[in-house]
């Protein structure tokens, strides 16, 4: 999807599909109180008389991606006219701006139309610069579709957005807020591209093989390492995991290093679990669901589509991506419950599960950051069922051992647009992973299982800051929305890389 940005008047541009915003100003809470009272969002004297019958006619209400289609308007060069409903007035916010640009192109894909030309509505209390960013990530959100594999529904993709605002912006922070967002979106697409792919097209070793090549692409330093050095550098826990599958694991490190990064200035580290399948092991899942299991390389996915962005967006502050990608199988060489691990940093580990396996590649990818150098940890990983049990699919867990890290993760959210919720790894919980046998255990029982798993993580964080993102429930969206289809998320690229850009000196 090719974007371009004008400030040219709405009334002469020639487009297939033109798209204004509408919202409802009617203030009653109940809707049989009041009928909704339908305004659009933008000044220009021309369309607003031309949409007025339309408006009018009590037919269309301007609820959050309501939509009304006109044809050949006769006051506008515009092929067709969208009127697309943001709802309420008094509630219109950056993210409905970013929703209603997914759904203005998603209504346009299954129509074969190619080109979407999006007004950027005049609004007091939103900055153009933001509404500009969020607009160009909502549609290349909404311009994907998990379709690689489907021979009848490839080449549907919009070929232009073309985002228009208002001639009294501040140029220049639009430009630069315009150009923000198609980096943002494109990387989010990147992540999601590689999170559908399955099992059988994306092992560990084709996951080090993508990742150098947008290294290679962006100008990131990248080494892929496999068996050899995983167990040179004595990552037990990780070789664990990928000791069961004839699949080699990778260890991707991804490195972006400005030169002009002050040299005692922070080093963060971006650590991704990348479980190509998770069958759970000898502890082997049901069946029934399975399939899902090629997404769980999403935390590495997210990291990826991170550093994509970060290289682009050049922001000064040295960052490491750390991916640890396996396969978990079941097998004869596969490790078993009752096993003990030795993890990279000494702790031993009593396996008592081998489906709880996530916990085990980001102990060995945490530790190993920090022998890298980092000052800060990030990691994402889908990891507990239990975390989609406490929160379900709106937002995603956060857990912390450092309350400034948190607060600029959270300021980072406010960009974003993404939905986090903080969890707690109280020390009093430690009690609950301390094994008979070894120092810790790889579970914690039936009760809090998303707070017991990172708090495993938390022994491998140390007194480092750390923040741990478990995406499970968030990474794949299972019923399709008007601006977002059904299938990978791309959650947490566009907030890790604000919080990376927090820490630019
Ligand atoms: N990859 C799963 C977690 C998961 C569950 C991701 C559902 C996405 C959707 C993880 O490796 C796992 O199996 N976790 C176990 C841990 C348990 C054995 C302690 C779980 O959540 O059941
Ligand atoms: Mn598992
Ligand atoms: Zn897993």
């Amino acid at each position: 999807m090719k974007t371009q940005l004008t400030f040219d008047s709405v009334p002469s541009l020639s487009t297939e599909l033109l798209v204004i915003l509408a919202a409802d100003t009617s203030i009653s809470k109940e809707k049989s109180a009041a009928p909704a009272q339908p305004i659009l969002l933008t000044k220009d004297p021309v369309i607003v008389s031309a949409e007025k019958p339309a408006l009018t006619s009590g037919e269309f209400s301007a609820g959050s991606c309501e939509t009304l289609l006109l044809y050949a308007p006769p006051e506008l060069k515009a092929k067709r006219l969208l009127i697309l409903g943001v709802g309420k007035a008094t509630k219109i916010s950056i993210s409905e701006i970013r929703k209603a640009a997914g759904a203005a192109v998603r209504f346009a894909k299954p129509r074969g139309i190619r080109e979407v030309t999006f007004v950027l509505p005049e609004h007091e209390s939103l900055s153009l610069a933001a509404a500009a960013r969020a607009a160009v990530e909502g549609a290349f959100v909404g311009d994907y579709d998990p379709d690689t594999y489907r021979s009848d529904r490839k080449d549907r993709a919009i070929e232009k957005f073309i985002l228009v605002v208002p001639a009294s912006a501040d140029k220049a922070a639009v430009e630069a807020a315009f150009r923000e967002g198609n980096v943002l979106g494109e990387s989010q697409n990147f992540a999601r591209v590689l999170v559908n792919e399955p099992g059988n097209r994306l092992t560990p070793t084709i996951l080090g093989e993508r990742a150098a090549a947008m290294c290679k692409e962006q100008g990131l330093q990248c080494e892929v390492h496999s068996t050899a050095k995983i167990k040179e550098l004595k990552m037990g826990a990780f070789w664990s995991v990928a000791q069961g599958s004839d699949e080699p694991p990778a260890l991707i490190v991804m490195r972006y290093e400005p030169a002009s990064a002050p040299k005692d200035g922070p080093v963060l580290a971006l650590v991704g679990k990348g479980i190509t399948f998770d069958t759970g092991g000898i502890s082997i899942k049901p069946s029934d669901g399975m399939e899902k299991m090629k997404y769980d390389m999403a935390g590495a996915a997210a990291m990826l589509g991170a550093m994509r962005a970060i290289a682009q967006l050049k922001p000064n502050v040295r960052v490491i991506g750390i991916v640890c990608s396996a396969e978990n199988m079941p097998s004869g060489k596969a490790y078993k419950p009752g096993d003990i691990s030795v993890a990279m940093s000494g702790k031993t580990i009593e396996i008592i599960n081998t489906d709880a396996e996530g916990r085990l590649v980001l102990a060995d990818g945490l530790h190993y950051a920090k022998q890298l150098g980092a000052t800060h940890l990030i990691d994402a990983a889908t990891l507990t069922g239990a975390c989609v049990v406490a929160l379900g699919s709106l937002n995603a867990g956060i857990f912390s051992n450092d309350d400034a890290a948190y607060e600029k993760f959270r300021g980072a959210l406010e960009i974003s647009g993404e939905k986090f919720w903080r969890l707690p790894v109280d020390d009093e919980y430690r009690d609950m992973i301390v094994s008979d046998i070894g120092d810790i255990k790889n579970t914690g029982g039936r009760y809090g299982g998303a707070i017991t798993a990172a708090m495993f993580l938390k022994e491998f964080a140390g007194d480092t800051p750390w923040i741990h993102l478990d995406i499970a429930g968030t990474a794949w969206v299972e019923d399709s929305k008007p601006w977002i289809a059904k299938g990978p998320s791309g959650i947490a690229v566009r907030s890790i890389v604000e919080w990376v850009r927090c820490y630019a000196g």
